[in-house]
This record gives structure tokens, sequence and C-alpha cells, in this order.
């Protein structure tokens, strides 16, 4: 019995250090991450307090024997170690009697001086991690946002602990609208266009545009060699633009004005089949030239198309540098817009400055699970 008491002893000791490990370990990660949802290190410290309780309910005797020992000893004079004992047996018997069958390991660390050094050195390793692991970035103060994000953002080896970390689920990689009507767009036609080469050198952004309109056919080769899936490998379906990790944040919306067989309104490019979805109907060129800050060329051109950024299809994998990546992907999709456009007689020209609220309310996304991050006129030249 006195023996199966002290291996539980010393078992609740061992795990209560393990689950006070984890709970700093998580503890940090939390706070280096500033992950609010993150609940890893409070399960760690309900599991540390309920083992505490245990350990001093398991060591209740010693621990009484000892604070009597504290409190009760009369003010005297110090006098040698036998003498101040506060039992009357003799001093080798004051060590824990199952200390000595122990190995020296667990002996150190189940003793009250071993409990302590083992914590201190937990404390000043998680001191040491608190300073190291995230190397801190110099911000000077008036700094711009943009630079202290690049500067946050940087990887180190905190990236290590992006295992641990939950930075939430994968989403789906493709978005759907199962209720929209459905526009299939044509297959494409061989048609040679102008080599990449004299594709490069003929771009510029162009804000004139004629009146004739765009063919469905026409739209369907644009969408598709701006985004299309091109390709599989071991089973990824893989695009015309780079993605980091293959995941593909970026979707695609259309506010189409004038685009033959195809109805004025805004449309969602759904990359999985090469079709478009309606998701509303309606003439967009002056909600387009004001999203555009009252740029003319917005409501002139025969369809506006919108890049948005779904940040979590990055951010379950590349955490911080999600939105570094996220605009860099939305940077390829755009080039090869302006390429396929200048290959096929059209002109491409790239708006930054956008009123992003109402941009991404006609596009019907919520601005922050996602968000519009990029517009672009088209039309015919
Ligand atoms: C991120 C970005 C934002 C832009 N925003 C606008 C804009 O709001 N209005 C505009 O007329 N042109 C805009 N442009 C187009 C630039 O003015 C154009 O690329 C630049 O003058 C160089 O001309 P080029 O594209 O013909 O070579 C933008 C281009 C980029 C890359």
């Amino acid at each position: 019995m006195k023996r199966l008491r002290h291996d539980v002893n010393v078992a609740v000791s061992l795990v209560l250090l393990v689950a006070a490990a984890a709970a700093i370990l998580t503890g940090i990660i939390a706070d280096l991450w500033d992950l609010t949802g993150f609940v890893y290190h409070t399960y760690a410290g309900y599991v540390m307090a309920i083992l505490a309780v245990a350990h001093v309910a398991l060591n209740w005797t010693r621990l009484a024997r000892y604070l009597r020992f504290r409190l009760m000893r009369p003010a005297t004079p110090r006098l040698p170690s036998r003498a101040r004992s506060p039992v009357s047996t003799p001093a080798p018997s004051r060590r824990p009697s199952a200390g000595r069958n122990a190995p020296g390991m667990l002996h150190a660390l189940y003793t009250r001086r071993g409990f302590l050094g083992a914590l201190a050195g937990l404390s000043a390793g998680a001191a040491l991690g608190r300073s190291s692991l995230r190397a801190r970035p110099d911000i000077p103060f008036g700094t711009d946002l943009g630079v202290a994000y690049h500067q946050w953002s940087k990887p180190g080896m905190r990236d290590l602990f992006g295992a641990v970390a939950n930075w939430g689920a994968q989403p789906p990689l493709y978005k759907t609208y199962p209720d929209a009507p459905r526009i299939i767009l044509p297959p494409l036609e061989d048609r040679p266009g102008p080599g990449l080469e004299e594709a490069i050198r003929k771009r510029r952004s162009v804000r004139t545009y004629t009146d004739d309109p765009l063919t469905l056919a026409e739209l369907s080769r644009l969408l598709f060699y701006t985004g299309g899936i091109n390709a599989e490998r071991f089973g990824v379906k893989l695009r015309a633009a780079p993605s980091a990790g293959a995941l593909y944040p970026i979707e695609t919306y259309l506010a189409v004005h004038r685009v033959s067989d195809l109805r004025s309104g805004v449309y969602h490019y759904s990359v999985a089949d090469h079709t478009l979805a309606l998701l509303r109907e309606g003439d967009m060129r002056s909600a387009a030239v004001r999203q555009g800050l009252m740029q003319e060329f917005l409501g002139a051109c025969h369809l506006v198309v919108y890049f948005t950024v779904i940040l979590q299809r990055l951010r379950w994998r590349y955490q911080e540098r999600s939105y570094r990546y996220a605009l860099l992907e939305a940077g390829h999709l755009a080039q090869n817009l302006y390429l396929v456009a200048t290959s096929l007689g059209m002109g491409v020209c790239a708006v930054g400055a956008f009123l992003d609220d109402e941009v991404n309310a006609m596009l019907g996304v919520d601005g922050e699970n996602e968000a519009a991050v990029y517009m672009l006129a088209v039309g015919k030249t």
C-alpha cells in the first residue's frame, strides 16, 4: 500500500511537471501569435491545477509537518541541524524513505529542491524562448503599418511551432454558388495570337476602348489563361498562375458591362468547371466608376475584373505570411490578365485605388474572411 502510494505520488509529480511545461509552452505560443481562440494552454492549466491539488493531498502529512515546523518553531538561536529537527527521528530518516530506492534522476525530480529547480529551469527556458524565438522586429516609432507588418511577418524559429499552433482549418479550395444561374463558357478555340515576347512588349495600361462588344468566347479565353485549371499533378489541380502551396486563395468576379450573350451584372468565375455564376443582374457601370474613385474608364470598359482573397486558405498553413502571399498571387493573376488581353487585342488597366467596402458589398463578401484586393478594367481596343 505504502509502495503504491509512493508510485502514485511520483507519477503525479512527473505529470504535473509535464503539464506545467505544456502550459508554459502553449502559453508562449498563444502570446507570440496573438491567438485569441487558442485553448491548449487553458487545458494544460486545468490539468496542472488538478494535479497540484492531488499532489498536495498525497503529501498532506509531510506538508503539515513542514508547515508546523516552519510556523510554530520557537524563535531560538540556530542550533546544530540534528537539534533543529521537528521530529524526534534520527536525521537520515527525515529524507523521503522511497527516495532512497528510486533511481537518481527521479529522486532528484520529486524532492522539493528538485521540483523547484526544474520549475526554475523551465521558467528560464521560457524567458529565453520569449526573447529569441521571435526576433523582435526593429520598428521605429511612426513607421507605417505596412512596414510594421513586413517586419512582423518575417519567418523565424517560431515557425517550427507552426504544427502546434492552431490557425484554424483549411477551407474548401473552390467557392460555389449552387443556387445561382450558371453560364457555361465556350470551349477554347485554337487561335494563334502574338507570341509571349510580343505581348510583353505591347502590354500597356489601356483606358480607352472601342464600342464593339466582347464575345463570350473571348471572355472564356481571357479567364482560362488568367487563372484557369490547366494541369494536374499527384491529384492536385494546377492553374495558370502560381500559388503558394497550391492553395489558391484568390477568387475572381466580374462586373460585366458589354459582353455579347451575357446579361449585364455581377458574376463569379467558377474555376473548377470553367463556368460563370450570375450573382446579381443589372447595369454596374456607375457603381464601378464610384468604386474606383470616379475613374471614368471603369464605366467605359467592357467588364471589370475583381480579385478577392480568402485568407484562411493560406492562413492555416502560412500564418502571418499569408497576407504577403495573397497579394503576390493577385499580382500573378493580374499580369496574366494583362498579357492574355493584349494577345487578344484587348486592353487592361489595373486599379489599386478603390472603395473597399463598396466593392465588397457589391460582390457580397464580408471584407474580412474574403476581401477585394484588386480591380482591373478590361476592354476591346
Ligand atoms: C497596383 C497598381 C495600381 C494601379 N492603380 C491605377 C489606378 O488607380 N488608376 C490608373 O489609371 N492606373 C492605375 N495603375 C496603372 C499604372 O498607372 C500603370 O501601370 C503605370 O502608369 C505604367 O504604365 P503601363 O502599365 O502602361 O506600363 C495601377 C497599376 C498598379 C500595378
